[in-house]
């Protein structure tokens, strides 16, 4: 049976892809900090039929990733999709919050995703084969004002996935990146934002999306089997993306629209 790992995967996108991939016959490892979420997403997917686990592995430690990769080699012998996924979300100006705020994001949202790939790119090496699945977000690409931290972490994993596409496609090994816009998951609850306001704002924009965890996750699904680099889930975000690449100043424009009603919207709120 082919074998997938998913990092926070007791949740949102990384509980879905877990579903989706033991949907069609994966065996799955699920790692989280959420041991109760864990043990929960485990049972789900051994009622499936497939040799599925769960353990607790902190992304910010390489201890607990060495003990995954040990549990993987005993009982795999190899791994086929390793995604990193877990991730949190900041927000506010770039003088709000502090340092430890974003020592935070990037220990968890870049540091993890290069302790995942450092971790199992040499089983994949010495296999020959393997498909590395990087989540960022459109936030690494739009570069959007109130979410510098957030914003900085998910285009370093663009940065990274882009390296490695090309450094290890020699070795056999498939990379994607995704980048999907807004939608509903459990994300805001681990947020830090400089405001109650900011964070209820957050939570609007994550309910307003067209689109689900499991639409993203089957999208997912379909690029390992087509060895997809991209993968951009909404539609309106792809356009955004066409529009930054080859009309650069219009894009910048309508950042600064959009901004601007932002700030009369907290004025407003603030009168
Ligand atoms: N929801 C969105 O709108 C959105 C948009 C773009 C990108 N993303 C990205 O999708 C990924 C999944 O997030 P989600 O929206 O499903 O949120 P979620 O909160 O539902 O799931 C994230 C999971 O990661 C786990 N996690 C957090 N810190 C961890 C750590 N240090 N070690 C191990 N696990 C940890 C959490 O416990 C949780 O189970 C994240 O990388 C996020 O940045 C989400």
């Amino acid at each position: 049976m082919p074998s997938i790992l998913v990092t926070g995967g007791a949740s949102g996108l990384g509980r879905s892809i877990a579903a989706r991939f033991a949907d069609a016959g994966y065996d799955v490892c699920i790692v989280d900090i959420n041991a109760k979420r864990g043990i929960e997403t485990e049972a789900m997917l051994q009622a499936k039929g497939v040799d599925a686990f769960y353990m607790t592995c902190d992304v910010c430690s390489d201890t607990d990733f060495a003990a995954v990769r040990e549990a993987i080699e005993q009982r795999w012998g190899q791994l086929d999709v390793l995604v990193n996924n877990a991730g949190v979300a900041t927000g506010g100006r770039i003088e709000s919050g502090t340092m430890d705020d974003w020592q935070w994001v990037i220990d968890i949202n870049l540091l993890g995703v290069v302790r995942g790939c450092r971790t199992f790119t040499p089983m994949m090496v010495s296999q020959g084969s393997g498909h590395i699945i990087n989540v960022a977000s459109m936030a690494g690409l739009m570069s959007a004002p109130l979410m510098a931290s957030y914003n900085a972490t998910k285009a370093a994993v663009v940065s990274l996935s882009e390296t490695l596409r090309v450094e290890l496609e020699g070795d056999g090994i498939a990379t994607s990146v995704v980048c999907p816009s807004f939608f509903q998951t459990n994300l805001l609850e681990s947020s830090r934002t400089e405001s109650e306001a900011m964070k209820q704002s957050i939570g609007k924009l994550l309910a307003s999306s067209d689109i689900t965890a499991e639409d993203i996750a089957d999208e997912i699904f379909r690029a390992v089997d087509t060895r997809t680099f991209w993968i951009l889930p909404h539609k309106k975000a792809r356009t955004a993306w066409r529009i930054k690449r080859y009309l650069p100043d219009l894009f910048v424009k309508q950042l600064r629209k959009q901004y601007s009603r932002i700030l009369t919207r907290k004025t407003v709120e603030n009168a």
